[in-house]
């Protein structure tokens, strides 16, 4: 047996989107993204749950140090992604729909150099009836 253990930091950020697609018509937008279509954006407050999947060190009991992983967060997920429009300011999405969907993979490739095999999934909860989550597969 091995003692793999699952733990998960959560952070809160706010930020803005506009799901669009410049590939569809303005009907087709509207009929697929509806209001969420709309030029100006809209805001979520996202709540992200990085699960990491290790082994408690013999010594310190920790699969990470989550002072570590809060500082990990805060650079590559928080710094660059609170109160800001994705659409425009992340990079990422120069070409990508920010969905949820694409949002979980966004995060799970800024945070898998930093974290590597301990990264176990990405979850974000984008209204309190929708949520995703990403494993890397
Ligand atoms: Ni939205």
């Amino acid at each position: 047996m091995t003692n793999y253990v699952y733990i998960t930091r959560r952070v809160v950020f706010s930020a803005s989107h506009r799901l669009y697609s410049r590939h569809l018509s303005e009907q087709e937008n509207w009929d697929i993204f509806d209001k969420c279509s709309r030029a100006k954006g809209h805001g979520h407050n996202f709540e992200l749950f990085v699960t990491l999947k290790g082994i408690p060190d013999p010594v310190t009991g920790m699969v990470m140090n989550l002072s570590t992983l809060k500082t990990i967060l805060q650079e590559h997920i928080l710094d660059p992604m609170d109160h800001r429009f994705l659409n425009d300011d992340i990079a990422e999405f120069k070409d990508l729909l920010p969905s949820i969907e694409n949002l979980v993979i966004v995060v799970w490739n800024r945070l898998k150099p930093h974290l590597g095999e301990l990264l176990y999934e990405v979850k974000i909860i984008e209204t309190e009836n929708n949520f995703a989550f990403y494993r890397g597969e």
